[in-house]
């Protein structure tokens, strides 16, 4: 019987030995020392020893499975540490490998071409206002003089959000200048960019949301040569010093005079090419003299005060700053047209 004590001893101590996982040292835990184990059942033959052999036995099994259990703790200390070993060497970062330089985006085209709008008026001591684009018709339309029944009031060139047309998409900046005139103090200089919404099919020069920046000066005796002289020097600021401009009667409700002003085309330099319609000049802005009602209905004295105002589409004036000959492409945001900026 202590041969075969002294055999289990040194196989399982063999065993324990040559694991390398922990779940193989468990296992030899149950076949050694578990209850159906070989240990175990040298102890059921106890039964066949006599009164003196027992308790030598019973002590050199006891000595037997102590060892082993001292043994079997010590392998699974040396599998954790060969674990944590393994793993640290798996996780391991190597701090010399380069880095991946993360893609960083840019502007998008029209806010860089507002960003620089909006500095040139800031230089000129302007504020910079921003306005809700669901706007009141009353804003929109009458308190610039547009009264029931003005063409621009139609369903079909507006979105309505109500049946009787008093909540509206703004379809211009201009309600801008009413804001203003409600809240501000007086003289104002200031600028509001911003969304407006139409009822237009999308085309080359079309779509049903674009951009405005609508722009006003109050303050006593402002001219019509403020306006000129402000407007020329932005556009030569924003498209290159030699550039021209030209002002054209024009009309608008709520400004009177009324005009439009022209820039030379970037593209032909004015002889006259596809991009200008053969016309050498390219449309930018509408503008003229804040009406003396607006004024008045904004409780503010046309005898006292007068101002001029403009309003200009970003997009058009981006398109013009860099070259680009398609509207769709400043909304649909294809990669390789944005990285050309
Ligand atoms: N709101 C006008 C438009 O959308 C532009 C404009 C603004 C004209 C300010 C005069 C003064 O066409």
């Amino acid at each position: 019987m202590k041969e075969q004590i002294a055999k289990i001893k040194a196989e399982a101590l063999a065993a324990f030995e040559g694991t390398q996982a922990a779940a193989d040292l468990d296992a030899l835990r149950v076949k050694y020392l578990g209850k159906k184990g070989e240990l175990t059942a040298v102890l059921k033959q106890m039964g066949s020893l006599s009164a003196e052999e027992r308790p030598q036995m019973g002590a050199l099994v006891n000595e037997v499975k102590a060892s082993l259990e001292a043994a079997l703790e010590e392998q699974a200390r040396k599998l954790e540490a060969a674990a944590m070993e393994a793993r640290l060497k798996l996780e391991a970062v190597d701090v010399t490998v380069p880095g991946k330089a993360p893609h960083l985006g840019h502007k998008h085209p029209m806010y860089i071409a507002l960003d620089e709008i909006k500095e040139i008026f800031v230089g000129m001591g302007f504020t910079v206002l921003d306005g809700p684009e669901i706007e009141l018709a009353e804003l929109n339309f009458d308190r610039l003089n547009a009264e029931e029944g003005h063409p621009s009031r139609d369903w079909s060139d507006t979105f309505y959000f109500d049946e009787d047309s008093r909540v509206m998409l703004r379809s211009q900046t201009s309600p801008m200048q009413v804001r203003a005139m409600d809240t501000m103090p007086l003289p104002i200089r200031m600028v509001a960019p911003g969304r407006v919404y139409r009822k237009d099919e999308v085309d080359a020069t079309h779509s049903p949301m674009f951009h405005q920046v609508e722009g006003m000066v109050i303050d006593k005796g402002v001219t019509m040569a403020d306006l000129k002289g402000t407007l020329t020097t932005v556009a030569q600021r924003l498209f290159g010093e030699g550039i021209r401009t030209r002002f054209r009667p024009h009309h608008f409700p709520f400004t009177e005079p009324s005009c439009e002003m022209d820039v030379q085309c970037h593209k032909c330099g004015g002889a006259g090419c596809p991009t200008c319609k053969g016309e050498g000049w390219i449309e930018l802005l509408g503008a003229g003299m804040i009406h003396p009602h607006v004024l008045e209905m904004a409780g503010i004295d046309p005898e006292v005060w007068s101002g001029w105002a403009f309003g200009f589409g970003l997009e058009r004036t981006a398109m013009s700053r860099f070259k680009i000959d398609d509207l769709r492409l400043i909304f649909e945001n294809d990669v390789r047209f944005l990285e050309q900026f």
